[in-house]
């Protein structure tokens, strides 16, 4: 069938993964022949490529789908795609609640999205979330930046953790072989690309399902490893890598990063809660004092390092004084950037159904306080770079202001400064910072080039 003309539009919900399997499927969609575009409401494929971490996310996602399917019921050309978490959670239950979508499809699926789609061009209703071993990428994905990608090194999650549905939407870990990262890394410095950001659930889990092990008796593929053999690529000139796990993380890999020009000095490490009675709840596997050693040996190693994480406030049983130990790890570590979330019952998790659910109240004045003292906390670690020289990857334009660009510093620092974005995009700039808040900077361009 010919697609000449047929337009598509992706949105594309949650985190960096599916960021990144949403630059893929629109990698498929244009060598199908479909053009971009930017409203929804003149495509003739509409992708939502969805995420079901907590229940608004959810929600969102059926509010979006339920005026498509309006729209649909006017004009039956209208192809219509769930893919992503909430596919996987759902699967053909979401055919009943919206009898109108074409095709429902797990995140394990992405890379074969022609084929499902062929199937619904030839007139069927498709689900596909059965557990697969992952297609190697051979798509050409589309990217969002010409300057910073993704590049996917291990999928899924082994973890059990008791809050969370990502080990039941994403399955179980797979990594990609190093060769298949490193070539994909060398294809990006040959484009122009200048950053990667090494991308998986648990990172720092990486290679654990790869064939082979050391005289030492460790795993042969580890992301210690990956850094080292993807470290030369020419043209790359930043590697930054997310999300590690604290259960994971090694000295190995702190001496790497330290050693290693191109490794970004931003650690994000989730630590969900400071207390030790929640954490073993949370079956997390470590204690607040483990993960403060971490820390402590990121920053004897590299003093200056940005350490950011996520944290739950309000998970089932959490009493006032566990609380205030999350609030207590934050002010000791003084972190860079901390995502907070109030707890969300997910299905098929079990801290769903366990007694003890705290009220929306608890829970939101909990969130409330926390975010309070995560931007005190920010703006302490933004001082640091006030008056100081920075080196810069320019971005962007700055939307709100388009005499400026904006980049991001080594430690990830969102960096404001006026300049010409025709003439700077994917450059590295030399700036010197002049103005500080909590979560980004403004600096001013110094004349001499940087490195
Ligand atoms: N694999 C990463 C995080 C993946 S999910 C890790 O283990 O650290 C991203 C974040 O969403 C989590 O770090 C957690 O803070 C949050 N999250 C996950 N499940 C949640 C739930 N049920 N309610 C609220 N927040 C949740
Ligand atoms: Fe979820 Fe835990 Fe896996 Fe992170 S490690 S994705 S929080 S189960
Ligand atoms: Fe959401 Fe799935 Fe990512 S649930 S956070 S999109 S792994």
């Amino acid at each position: 069938m010919t697609t000449s003309n047929r337009r598509y539009h992706i949105t594309t919900f949650g985190c960096q993964m599916n960021k990144a399997d949403s630059e893929r499927m629109a990698g498929i969609l244009e060598d199908m022949g479909f053009e971009w575009s930017e409203d929804p409401n003149n495509a003739d494929l509409i992708l939502y490529n969805t995420c079901t971490i907590r229940d608004n996310a959810e929600q969102k996602v059926y509010s979006y789908l339920g005026r498509q399917a309006k729209r649909k019921q006017e004009q039956p050309n209208l192809t219509l795609v769930v893919a992503g978490c909430v596919a996987q959670q759902e699967g053909e239950a979401l055919l009943r609640r919206v009898p109108e979508l074409d095709l429902v499809m797990g995140p394990q699926h992405a890379n074969r999205l022609e084929d499902l789609l062929e199937q619904v061009f030839g007139g069927s209703q498709v689900v596909a979330t059965e557990p697969i071993n992952i297609v190697e990428d051979i798509t050409k994905p589309r990217r969002d930046s010409t300057v910073t990608a993704w590049v996917n090194v291990i999928y899924g999650c082994n973890e059990r953790c008791t809050y969370c549905v990502v080990p039941n939407v994403r399955g179980v870990e797979q990594s990609r072989t190093p060769e298949a990262i490193r070539s994909e890394i060398e294809q990006l410095g040959r484009l122009g690309y200048q950053e990667v950001t090494l991308l998986g659930q648990n990172i720092d889990a990486y290679g654990r399902d790869l064939p082979g092990v050391t005289p030492e008796g460790r795993h042969q593929h580890t992301l210690t490893d990956l850094l080292y053999y993807v470290h030369d690529v020419p043209g790359i000139e930043r590697i930054r890598f997310a999300t590690s796990h604290p259960r994971y993380f090694t000295e190995r890999l702190i001496q790497a990063c330290a050693e290693l020009p191109k490794v970004c000095e931003h650690f994000h490490i989730p630590f969900q809660s400071g207390d030790n009675e929640v954490l073993k709840r949370m079956s997390r596997g470590y204690t607040h004092e483990k993960y403060r050693r971490i820390i402590a040996m990121i920053r004897q190693y590299m003093p200056d390092a940005s350490i950011s994480a996520d944290a739950i406030v309000g998970f089932p049983g959490e009493t006032e004084a566990q609380f205030e130990n999350t609030l207590q790890l934050l002010e000791d570590i003084g972190f860079d950037h901390l995502n907070t979330a109030a707890y969300s019952p997910r299905p098929g998790t079990p801290a769903a159904v366990w007694d003890q659910q705290l009220s929306e109240e608890v829970k939101s004045d909990r969130l409330q306080r926390l975010n309070h003292l995560v931007e005190a906390k920010a703006l302490e670690r933004s001082q640091r770079y006030l008056n100081r020289i920075e080196e810069v990857l320019v971005e962007d334009q700055n939307l709100k202001d388009p005499s400026q660009v904006m980049g991001r510093t080594r430690g990830n620092r969102l960096t404001f400064f006026d300049g010409n974005i025709a003439e700077l995009k994917g450059q590295l700039v030399r700036v010197k910072v002049i103005g500080v808040r909590a979560f980004s900077l403004t600096a001013e361009r110094l004349a001499v080039p940087c490195c």
